[in-house]
């Protein structure tokens, strides 16, 4: 049994978007602790979906706070927005990322007591992300190629989440085909916190899935 509770952060990637705060109602009454937020500009991944203004809208509209995932290629171009739009966690991706940037990030997000996530595609191995962990509130390991949502776990990033369990003693979030299945594996290998997009907002209890994916961590 573990002994930290294992945290839920549902993706609205999957919502459906004509009712965003229907939507991010139903999975807070139904236990969720975060609302994952996918921001997509098109160039860092294929696809576009939603930036700071709705990010904004949200905050107003809920009492979670919002983990605000940056799939984007200029992440400090667009920082402030989404620092104005309420996020507490805000991650980036290393793969845009160098330290002189990740440094400044982290100070501008520490005046504003907001959390500083890093994070790494499938592809990019473990060393590309040592020198940042330092600057890191949270590691957030990509389980799919990030762009869209339903897509399959992939199982070979499971030794990367264990062998950053041995040298990061922050948050460690793993996002991308969570299910009830794939949770299990995740937590066994040192996962503190799971994004699932699909698993919860295509479930017909949304209460019930985010339980089953709380259980995976006993
Ligand atoms: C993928 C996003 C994920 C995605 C998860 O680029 O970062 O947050 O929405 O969706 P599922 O849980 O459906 O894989
Ligand atoms: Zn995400």
């Amino acid at each position: 049994m573990r002994k930290k509770k294992l945290l839920i952060a549902p993706s609205i990637l999957s919502a459906d978007f004509s009712c965003l705060e229907k939507e991010v109602n139903s999975i807070q009454k139904a236990g969720a602790d975060w609302v994952h937020v996918d921001v997509m500009d098109g160039h860092f991944v294929p696809n576009i979906s939603i930036g700071s203004a709705v990010t904004a809208s949200i905050k107003k509209r809920t009492k979670l706070p919002l983990d605000v995932h940056l799939m984007i290629d200029d992440p400090w171009f667009y920082l402030d927005d989404f620092i104005n739009a309420g996020s507490s966690i805000i991650t980036v991706h290393c793969e845009v990322s160098c330290l002189s940037l990740i440094k400044k990030i982290k100070a501008k997000l520490d005046k504003h007591k907001i959390m500083l996530g890093i994070s790494f595609n499938p592809a990019t191995p473990l060393s590309k992300i040592k020198k940042f962990l330092a600057y890191a509130d949270l590691v957030l390991v990509m389980s799919v190629n990030p762009g869209f949502g339903g897509q399959s776990f992939m199982p070979g990033v499971l030794p990367k989440i264990s062998r950053l369990r041995k040298i990061f003693k922050g948050i460690i979030e793993v996002d991308g085909g969570i299910t009830d299945q794939t949770a299990p594996l995740v937590v066994a290998n040192g996962a503190d916190m799971l994004v699932a997009g699909s698993y919860v907002f295509k479930a017909k209890n949304r209460a019930r899935a985010i339980e089953r994916l709380r259980n995976a961590g006993n």
